[in-house]
């Protein structure tokens, strides 16, 4: 199957053609005449090359057509491509390896199922553990790595039979030795190690540096893994091994390469006062494009990966210790979109548009004045943490204070992460046109954060009514959706086997206060 943007004559192109063609990972998404469609993933066997009159290639799907049907916003999630990204990343490591899908990242059970026959699932609270488990995944087939288990979860993660906690500390692994007395079952133990390796990404979802909440420090933990061993630990505790998790969204894989050979070289030393390491667990955090960056590919994840595991290589080759990943956002971030409609858009204040400062009561200009667009000077408006507040948002005379606003149905309680890490995603018109215009984008929520930092380029003929796809929205998209203002929660639609599927209805707001309760009852 060609490219959709294929279709298009040169004259028809657009910059958002340009845009979806310069990342191989939107090759499921393009422009056909003009209008934004997602198809069938060209190489799924499925659906592409059977000779079935039922299982003939399955036609593009529109986004228009989505949104008509399921209701705007909506996440758009192409099942075929995560689970054909899933077998590339594992394909491309060239030792056995065992990938724990990170739940967190997208729990929707019909990604999960199509999942399920190659994958384990990382689950980081039991309710993780829950949906995994419905999606058809053995809860054998889990590892439980939450920074925070109460008793009463890693006693139902105990009974469910989930395959191997990691403990962060050594006061968790006596919690754990506790619940599973109580339990009367064994637990397998595996150590989660900070290595105090600082991950090349933000500085909001970075985890492996010493003073962060996340781990036990790299010195005490042969310490603690001795003490899984320790006559009072030996009847409740199976040694699983040790675990690394360093950050998310990583753009050099130097400083993975150097926490996972801490941790091989760790392994070996505990080998060689005889304890049992039967596992390395090397966490997620490969990183994607999302803006103009360029990401490691499988095949150098794999060499970090190999470099970094070389003390350990010839019992790995042996079969006597396994390797876990713990993969996210690389396998469902690009393969998901969110779809919205501009509710309105809104003309750019006009005191700074025009410089005029002559403004009389009840003009619109002296309105946009009162709303303290244009100060900078740290009032309740500005929310700049740094010192170069003119080139962020809500700050003075920035393009982005005198560019128009596009004010979506979808916000930061649908996709938070431009409010809570200034993350850039991508954002198309449904329908295309060359001529672009820009426009802050904002949300309905009542927060001055869900504004996006920077002015996008989207057609000047935007109106009220018209969609856009926000790119790359995949991973952490739903799953840090909230009930913030109480807007009800997106529908999400799974792309499977080429064909569209809901995976979950919009959650209205009615049913978010269903369950309040009246006082005096
Ligand atoms: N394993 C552990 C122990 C983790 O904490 C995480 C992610 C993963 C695996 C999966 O990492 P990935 O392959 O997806 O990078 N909300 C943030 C991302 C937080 C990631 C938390 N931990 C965001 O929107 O960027």
């Amino acid at each position: 199957m060609t490219h959709p943007t294929s279709h298009a004559t040169s004259a028809d192109a657009t910059p958002f053609d340009a845009l979806l063609a310069g990342n191989p990972a939107h090759a499921w998404m393009g422009y056909e005449q003009g209008t934004l469609n997602f198809v069938a993933d060209p190489t799924d066997r499925s659906c592409n090359e059977s000779n079935a009159e039922s299982e003939k290639p399955a036609p593009p799907l529109s986004a228009a057509a989505l949104i008509e049907q399921y209701g705007s916003p909506l996440y758009v999630t192409n099942i075929d491509q995560v689970v054909q990204r899933g077998e590339a990343l594992l394909a491309a490591l060239p030792f056995p390896v065992q990938g724990y899908y990170a739940v967190k990242a997208n729990p929707r059970r019909g990604l999960l199922e199509a999942l399920a026959p190659r994958w384990g699932a990382d689950v980081v609270s039991v309710g993780e553990a829950h949906a995994a488990t419905a999606a058809g995944i053995a809860p054998s087939a889990m590892i439980y790595s939450g920074v925070g288990k109460s008793d009463t979860d890693i006693e139902t993660a105990i009974r469910m039979g989930i395959g191997q906690i990691n403990a962060e500390s050594i006061e968790e692994v006596a919690a754990i030795r506790a619940c599973a007395e109580r339990v009367g079952r064994k637990a397998k133990v595996g150590l989660r190690v900070n290595p105090d390796v600082r991950a090349d990404t933000l500085a909001q979802i970075s985890t492996g540096s010493a003073g962060d909440k996340f781990g036990i420090q790299i010195e005490a933990v042969p310490m603690v893994y001795r003490a899984l061993h320790s006559p009072e630990n030996v009847d409740g505790l199976i040694p699983g091994g040790l675990a690394v998790h360093i950050g998310s969204q990583m753009q050099s894989l130097v400083p993975l390469e150097a926490a996972v050979m801490a941790i091989a070289t760790l392994a070996m030393q505990l080998l060689a006062e005889g304890l049992a390491v039967p596992c390395l667990d090397l966490g997620g955090g490969l990183g994607i494009r999302y803006k103009d960056e360029t990401p490691p590919s499988p095949t150098d994840y794999a060499a970090a990966l190999t470099k970094g595991l070389a003390p350990a290589r010839a019992r790995i080759d042996a079969g006597e210790m396994a390797i876990a990943i713990e993969p996210g956002r690389w396998l469902v971030g690009p393969a998901g979109v969110l779809l919205s409609r501009v509710m309105r858009t809104k003309a750019p204040p006009m005191r700074l548009a025009t410089g005029d400062d002559d403004l009389k009561p009840g003009d619109a200009r002296a309105h946009a004045h009162d709303n303290d667009y244009d100060s900078d000077n740290g009032d309740a408006h500005d929310n700049d943490n740094d010192s170069d507040s003119d080139n962020d948002k809500n700050s003075g005379n920035s393009p982005s204070d005198i560019a128009p606003i596009a004010l979506l149905d979808a916000g930061m309680h649908t996709l938070m992460r431009p409010a809570l890490y200034d993350a850039w995603h991508h954002i198309v018109p449904v329908v295309s046109q060359t001529v672009t215009t820009p426009y802050r984008i904002a949300g309905p929520v009542c927060e001055s954060t869900d504004t996006w930092a920077t002015p996008r380029l989207l057609p000047a003929t935007l109106q009220a009514g018209d969609a856009v796809a926000v790119l790359d929205a995949g991973a952490y998209g739903s799953s840090m959706a909230n009930a913030y203002n109480l807007f009800g929660l997106p529908a999400e639609v799974g792309i499977y086997r080429g064909r569209p599927v809901l995976l979950r209805p919009h959650m209205t707001p009615e049913a978010l206060i269903a369950e309040d309760l009246p006082l005096g009852t």
